[in-house]
C-alpha cells in the first residue's frame, strides 16, 4: 500500500510546508499548523466531469474579437443583492457570502432561492436537516418557487451528480466548510478540503456558466474561515454584517470581477425574513420633536450610495481616574486623534472627560467624511448645546485641525438637499467645479474647524 501523503498547511492563511512549523512564514501567526493528507484518491472517482482530455484547447484570441458577455445578467429579484453584486448576477460567476453565525446568511440566500421564480435553482445544505429548511422556509414565504430544490449533502461528488440530473441554473451551497470531496482524506473544514471542494465548484460554474453562491464562516478575528486563497479564487467576496442585537444588516462586496467594489446593500431582519431597505437615511436618522444635545448628522458614502446618518456623542466628567474612550461603528483610535486635535488646536479641556461614541443603526463606518460630524456632536455634548437637526457635515478633519476635502461632495450633497436639510457645512477646497444654485441646500464652505464652531455655537 503507498505510504499516505501529508503536508502541513497553515490553517490561518493556507501556507503548505513539508514539516510543522511553530510560526507561519507567510502570514506570522504562531501555532497554526495542522497536518493533513494530501494525498489524493484513485483518479477513478471523477470530479466534476473529469475528463479533462474532452475540454476545448484554449487558443490566443484577440482582445476585439472576444465576445462582450455583459448583457448575460440575470436579475436576482433582490434589489438589494442586485446593486451589491454590480447589476445582477453573472453566468459562471462564484460568489463567497461571508458572515459571522446567526447574522442572517442561510436566510438570505434561502430566501433568494424561494423568491427567484422561473428559474431552477438548487440550494445544498450541509448544515441544516430538510424538515428544518423548511420550517425556515415558511417563516419567509407562503408562495415558495416551485423551482426551488433542496439537497442536504456534503459530499461533492454526490452533489455533482444531483446537478448533472436536475440541471439547475442556479446553485447555492451552504456553506463551504461543510462540504468534502473525496478526492482529499482530510476533514471537512480544513484548509485543503476547502481548497479543493472550492476549486471543484469553481470549475463547474466556468465549465457551465451556472453561476454558484458559496456560504462561508468567520474566525473570531473576522476573516472568511480557510485560506485566504479561497477569496482568490472566487469572483465575488461578498461580508453580511451587522450588530446581532440590531435589525440592521449590511450586505457589503469585498471584491467584485464584475462591478464596483465597496458597493452596498442594506436589509433590515424581521420576523418573516429579510426586508430590503431602499432608502436607508430615512431608518438611519431618528424621529425627534426637540433638538438634543450630542447630536450631529453626517453626510456619508457607502459604495456608490449616499446617506445620512446620526452620530452620537456623550461627553461626562470621568467618575474614575482614567476617562473612558469608547466608541460603537468608529474606529477608537480615530477617536481618539480626532480629541487630541479638539484639545490642541480648539483648547476643549477633554481629557479628564469620558467620551463615548455611537454611530446609529449599528452600522460600521469607514468613510473620513464623518469626522466633522464627530467633532460637531462631542462639542454640542461637552457644551450642552443643541446642533439644529437641518444642518449636515462632509468633510475629514486634518491633524492640524482643517477641514478637508471629500470624495464625491455632489452626491452627498444632493443626497442631503433631497431630505431637506437647510445646510450642509463641507471643506472649502470641496467647492471647485460645484454649482450652488443648483441646490436648494444651503453650503456652508469652511477651511478651518475653529471656523465652524464660530459658526454654529457663536
Ligand atoms: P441564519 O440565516 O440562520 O444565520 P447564518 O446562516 O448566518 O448563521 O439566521 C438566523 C437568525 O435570523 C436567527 O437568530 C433568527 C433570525 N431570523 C429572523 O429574525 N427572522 C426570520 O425570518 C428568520 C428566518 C431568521
Ligand atoms: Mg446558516
Amino acid at each position: 500500500m503507498a505510504k499516505t501523503k501529508t503536508a502541513y498547511f497553515c490553517q490561518s492563511c493556507g501556507y503548505e510546508s513539508a514539516k510543522w512549523l511553530g510560526k507561519c512564514p507567510s502570514c506570522n501567526q504562531w501555532n497554526t499548523f495542522v497536518e493533513e493528507i494530501v494525498e489524493k484518491n484513485s483518479a477513478a472517482i471523477p470530479s466534476w466531469k473529469n475528463d479533462t482530455s474532452a475540454r476545448k484547447l484554449s487558443k490566443p484570441s484577440k482582445v476585439d474579437e472576444i465576445q462582450n458577455s455583459t448583457e448575460r445578467r440575470m436579475p436576482t429579484g433582490d434589489k438589494e443583492l442586485d446593486r451589491v453584486l454590480g447589476g445582477g448576477l453573472v453566468e459562471g460567476s462564484l460568489i463567497l457570502i461571508g458572515g459571522e453565525p446567526g447574522i442572517g446568511k442561510s436566510t438570505l440566500m434561502l430566501q433568494l432561492a424561494l423568491n427567484l421564480k422561473g428559474k431552477k435553482l438548487l440550494y445544498v445544505s450541509g448544515e441544516e436537516s430538510e424538515q428544518q429548511i423548511k420550517m425556515r422556509a415558511e417563516r419567509i414565504t407562503e408562495s415558495p418557487s416551485a423551482d426551488c430544490y433542496i439537497l442536504t449533502e456534503t459530499s461533492t461528488q454526490n452533489i455533482f451528480k444531483q446537478i448533472e440530473i436536475l440541471q439547475p441554473q442556479i446553485v447555492v451551497v451552504d456553506s463551504i466548510q461543510t462540504l468534502h470531496s473525496a478526492h482529499i482524506d482530510s476533514t471537512p473544514g480544513s484548509v485543503s478540503q476547502v481548497r479543493e471542494c472550492t476549486a471543484e465548484l469553481l470549475r463547474f460554474a466556468k465549465e457551465t456558466g451556472t453561476p454558484v453562491f458559496l456560504i462561508g464562516h468567520i474566525t473570531k478575528d473576522g476573516a472568511i474561515a480557510g485560506p485566504k486563497i479561497l477569496e482568490h479564487m472566487v469572483d465575488t467576496v461578498l461580508q453580511f454584517e451587522g450588530d446581532r442585537h440590531h435589525v440592521y444588516r449590511i450586505l457589503r462586496s469585498i471584491k467584485n470581477r464584475f462591478g464596483a467594489a465597496a458597493e452596498l446593500g442594506i436589509y433590515e431582519m424581521q420576523g418573516s425574513g429579510l426586508r430590503e431597505v431602499s432608502n436607508p437615511s430615512e431608518i438611519l436618522l431618528s424621529q425627534r420633536d426637540e433638538e438634543l444635545s450630542g447630536i450631529a448628522i453626517a453626510a456619508m458614502l457607502e459604495g456608490a450610495r449616499p446617506m445620512l446618518i446620526e452620530t452620537q456623542a456623550l461627553v461626562s466628567s470621568a467618575a474614575y481616574g482614567t476617562p473612558q474612550r469608547s466608541a460603537t461603528g468608529f474606529d477608537t483610535k480615530r477617536l481618539n486623534m480626532l480629541l487630541a486635535v479638539l484639545e490642541k488646536r480648539c483648547g476643549f479641556r477633554l481629557s479628564a472627560q469620558d467620551v463615548f461614541l455611537n454611530i446609529a443603526g449599528g452600522i460600521r463606518v469607514e468613510d473620513p467624511a464623518i469626522d466633522l460630524a464627530v467633532l460637531i456632536a462631542i462639542i454640542s455634548s461637552h457644551q450642552d448645546i443643541a446642533v439644529s437637526s437641518k444642518n449636515c457635515f462632509a468633510a475629514e478633519v486634518g491633524l492640524s485641525g482643517e477641514i478637508r476635502a471629500v470624495n464625491r461632495i455632489e452626491q452627498r450633497i444632493a443626497e442631503a438637499d433631497k431630505l431637506g436639510f437647510e445646510s450642509i457645512y463641507i471643506s472649502k477646497y470641496n467647492l471647485k467645479g460645484i454649482d450652488i444654485k443648483k441646490y436648494n441646500i444651503e453650503i456652508k464652505a469652511v477651511s478651518k474647524i475653529e471656523e465652524v464652531f464660530g459658526l454654529i455655537f457663536g
